[in-house]
């Protein structure tokens, strides 16, 4: 059996304006010139996510969302739905993510219950969970992440497209990144609660590192067992970054 091909996902979190559009076509070009051995994609503020899907139509960029709401429209203020989305030419979309979890409250359970939201659209979910410096260091790592794994990944993604991401919040924009032996640790845990939770679907989805990934330690982290891949921050903004993180996949 081939394994499947990675997935580096920029998340780019709230930065970008219009002279962004730049770096994301800049990304393309590059894959069409020299394609790369992972699959790309681009997770962009909503604002730009059709302006993204148009520069880079036709070439192996996927462009994708970082939050939606559970509902397919509604009062809900401010919010955008899997189906709006998808429509402005987004193709994936981050769930769960820390951020939101801590600045939102945003729980296991409604994790799961947008990640039904984004299969509904057709949208492939990328559902984030990982540990406070704290639970590390209480020694609570793997009962806390396979805990969430549990209860974010609803049976719906059994026979779909979907990953997860171990991010642990202590390594997101600090520079600081887990040894290689405490990231294959979690990622063989997740592996093994990904499988508890959904069966043999949960053997395949890959699961991606995120935390301080950049140029200089992506390769060394994507050779670790059980890694399919990088979520990335702040070095998906430039082209230049990103690319050397997309071509260390191989
Ligand atoms: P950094 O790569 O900036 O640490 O961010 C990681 C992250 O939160 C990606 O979702």
């Amino acid at each position: 059996m081939t394994a499947p091909r990675p997935l580096i996902a920029g998340n780019w979190k709230m930065f970008g304006l219009g002279p962004a559009v730049d770096e994301a076509r800049q990304v393309a070009a590059a894959l069409t010139a020299r394609p790369a051995a992972a699959r790309v994609a681009i997770c962009a503020p909503a604002t730009l996510v059709e302006r993204l899907a148009r520069a880079v139509e036709g070439c192996d960029v996927i462009v994708g969302g970082q939050d939606i709401h559970t509902e397919a429209c509604g009062a809900f203020t401010g919010d955008i739905s899997a189906e709006m989305l998808a429509d402005a030419g987004g193709r994936m979309v981050i769930l769960g993510h820390s951020e939101r979890r801590s600045a939102y409250g945003e729980s296991d359970a409604l994790t799961a219950t947008k990640a039904e939201a984004a299969l509904r659209a057709g949208l492939e979910p990328i559902i984030c969970v990982g540990e406070t410096l704290a639970e590390r260091e209480a020694g609570r790592t793997l009962e806390v992440i396979c805990r969430q794994v549990q209860g974010s990944l609803p049976p719906a993604l059994a026979g779909t497209a979907f990953a997860v991401a171990y991010e642990p919040i202590w390594a997101i924009g600090t520079g600081l990144t887990p040894t290689l032996d405490q990231i294959e640790a979690s990622h063989v845990a997740l592996r093994a609660a990904m499988a508890r939770t959904l069966g043999e679907a949960g053997r395949s989805a890959p699961i991606l590192y995120g935390g301080s990934v950049k140029p200089s330690n992506a390769a060394e982290i994507l050779k670790a067992k059980e890694v399919g891949g990088a979520l990335v921050g702040g070095a998906s903004l430039k082209a230049a970054d990103f690319l050397a993180i997309v071509r260390a996949a191989g």
